[in-house]
């Protein structure tokens, strides 16, 4: 049985985001033998990084330790969020920020003098809602968080499947987009099932620096 964490991170649940997750989710579960579990990041208290907690979380952090050992027993990680000022919601992005810990060896360098991604074991994908347009969103791809949250990923490591963007700010009941999500869930649990390496895209233009 392989595992796939589905962290759904807008603050408002049940509308866009939330919802091409639920269709990604339906999709992924056509897969026999995959189980997916569903949280939501804001149940989940996570203090802002500080050099103090910066090697693992502290003892009041429980449900964010609960959160690291399933991300670390599981074979897949999706990330539903909105855009926000060109960004993630801050509790997404403080999230990533402490996941340097449990994604990253502080012990070890690359040639470039970077640390070591730990995440070779999760396959990732991204949903991201936001209000600017899907055309403006593919000019302007490097200011959008499907981007950002692929680059920031594949530096912890992991492999990346892709990133779906919809500029449908009611695509909480978009019809063909609840579609196309649904689509792409199947693929990405058939992927996880396969042990597939990276998306086409991450294949082409990602090539880890020597360890
Ligand atoms: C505080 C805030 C900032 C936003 N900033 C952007 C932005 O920079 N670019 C964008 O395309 N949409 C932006 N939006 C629009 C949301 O991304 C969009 O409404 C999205 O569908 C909300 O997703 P949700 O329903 O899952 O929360 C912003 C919305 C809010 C509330």
């Amino acid at each position: 049985m392989k595992k796939i964490i589905a962290l759904s991170c807008s603050p408002s649940r049940g509308r866009n985001s939330d919802t091409i997750l639920d269709a990604f989710m339906y999709g992924a579960e056509k897969n026999k033998d995959l189980l997916i579990e569903k949280m939501y990041l804001s149940d989940i208290p996570i203090d802002y990084y500080t050099y103090e907690n910066s090697t693992g979380t502290l003892p009041h952090e429980t449900k964010f330790k609960e959160l690291v050992e399933k991300i670390q027993s599981a074979d897949g990680l999706v990330i539903a969020t909105p855009t926000y000022n060109f960004s993630v919601p801050a509790h997404l992005k403080n999230f990533i920020d402490r996941s340097r810990f449990f994604a990253l060896d502080m012990n070890k360098k690359n040639t470039l003098g970077q640390p070591v991604g730990k995440l070779n074991y999760l396959g990732t994908y991204f949903l991201v809602s936001g209000g600017t347009p899907k055309w403006a969103e593919t000019i302007l791809f490097f200011a959008y968080p499907p981007f950002w949250l692929r680059g920031v990923f594949l530096y912890f490591g992991a492999k990346v499947f892709g990133a779906y963007y919809t500029g449908d700010v009611h695509a909480f009941k978009n019809k063909q987009v609840l579609a196309i999500c649904k689509k792409r869930g199947q693929r990405f649990g058939e992927q996880i099932l396969t042990g597939k390496k990276h998306g086409i895209l991450e294949r082409i233009f990602w090539r880890p620096p020597q360890v």
